[in-house]
């Protein structure tokens, strides 16, 4: 039997353009993602069977539905596994137990580093040895975040978020993240979008260059002014509360503050470590959130650890 380990990172979307839906569904954005130090695990291990399974542990943080990853073939990680498997012609089975960190439904693109991480993993225990552009491609069948979780660090993406293109970015950013109780669906997050939207001609998905010059920059004052979410409105109007908490941030001088992706996670830009632990005391007393986490961006995509 062999075993490999890999570790996959979180995002926080610094900027998330998003168009008018497009027939298949889906909408067209353009993001700026940053992979951040809160990460999955995902151990893959030979399975001598060949089927393929999934165990999920928690190691206490990601208090959002835990009991929602799904343990059968809709498992994004089983989900990449399989595809790895049919498309690399083998015939071998896997058991793959995820250690999750990243709150669940959270916004946050945790089960995207899962998958990511089993077809880094799946592909080491079955020596294959795949071109990392055609993992890259692969992740993109799975969804639209998993390229980035391969590829991490700061990187713009399109199309569906799943064409992702590294971006030039100085400085280390300290994010503090307050976490809910409950999930949010991110299709029920883009339809409600769709629905405080109806009436506008959709806009053409678009990077404010200020972003980008902050990050070129590696201005973290800048970088918070600039930080922007077209999903916020629609993750606040699904969740309320989610104001409050936002308050809470900006009354502790948070360089800037937004929804992660499609929610319910909020993430905070602290100046420096201090700062960060200011916020996360004052948002941990406010009690309009169930935990704070505190991360370090950016950090590099899926990599393995060991056996
Ligand atoms: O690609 P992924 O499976 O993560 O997307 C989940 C759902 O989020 C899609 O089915 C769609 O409803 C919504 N979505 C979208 N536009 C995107 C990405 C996701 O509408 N660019």
């Amino acid at each position: 039997m062999r075993s490999a380990t890999v570790r996959s990172p979180a995002k926080i979307n610094l900027a998330l353009a998003v168009g008018g839906v497009r027939p298949d569904g889906y909408h067209p954005v353009a993001t700026i993602y940053q992979a951040v130090d809160l990460c999955d695990e995902v151990r893959a291990t030979t399975q001598p069977s060949g089927d393929i399974d999934v165990t999920v542990t928690y190691d206490g943080r990601s208090p959002t539905e835990t009991a929602k990853v799904p343990l059968g073939p809709e498992n994004l990680a089983v989900r990449a596994a399989t595809l790895l498997r049919e498309r690399a012609g083998v015939s071998d089975g896997v058991s793959l137990a995820i250690r999750k960190v990243i709150p669940v439904s959270g916004g946050m693109a945790g089960g995207s580093a899962d998958a990511a991480a089993a077809l880094l993993a799946c592909d080491l225990v079955w020596d294959l040895s795949t071109p990392k552009a055609w993992l890259v491609q692969l992740a993109g069948e799975l969804g639209s975040d998993v390229p980035f979780a391969l590829v991490g660090g700061t990187a713009m993406g399109t199309g569906r978020g799943d064409q992702v293109s590294p971006v030039l970015a100085r400085g280390r950013y300290y994010w503090v993240l307050a976490l809910a109780a409950t999930g949010l669906s991110t299709p029920a997050v883009f339809a409600e979008y769709d629905r405080l939207n109806r009436d506008l001609v959709p806009p053409d998905p678009q990077i404010a260059p200020a972003l980008m010059a902050a990050l070129r920059a590696g201005d973290a004052a800048a970088l918070g002014v600039a930080l922007s979410n077209d999903l916020q409105d629609a993750a606040v109007s699904l969740r309320p509360e989610l104001a409050h908490t936002l308050a809470v941030g900006e009354e502790c001088g948070a360089l800037g503050a937004l929804v992660s992706g499609s929610g319910p996670t909020t993430a905070f830009l602290a100046g420096d470590e201090e700062h960060a632990l200011d916020m996360s005391l004052a948002l941990t007393r406010s009690g309009t959130c169930a935990d704070v986490v505190q991360a370090v961006g950016p950090v590099g995509g899926a990599k393995p650890i060991g056996g």
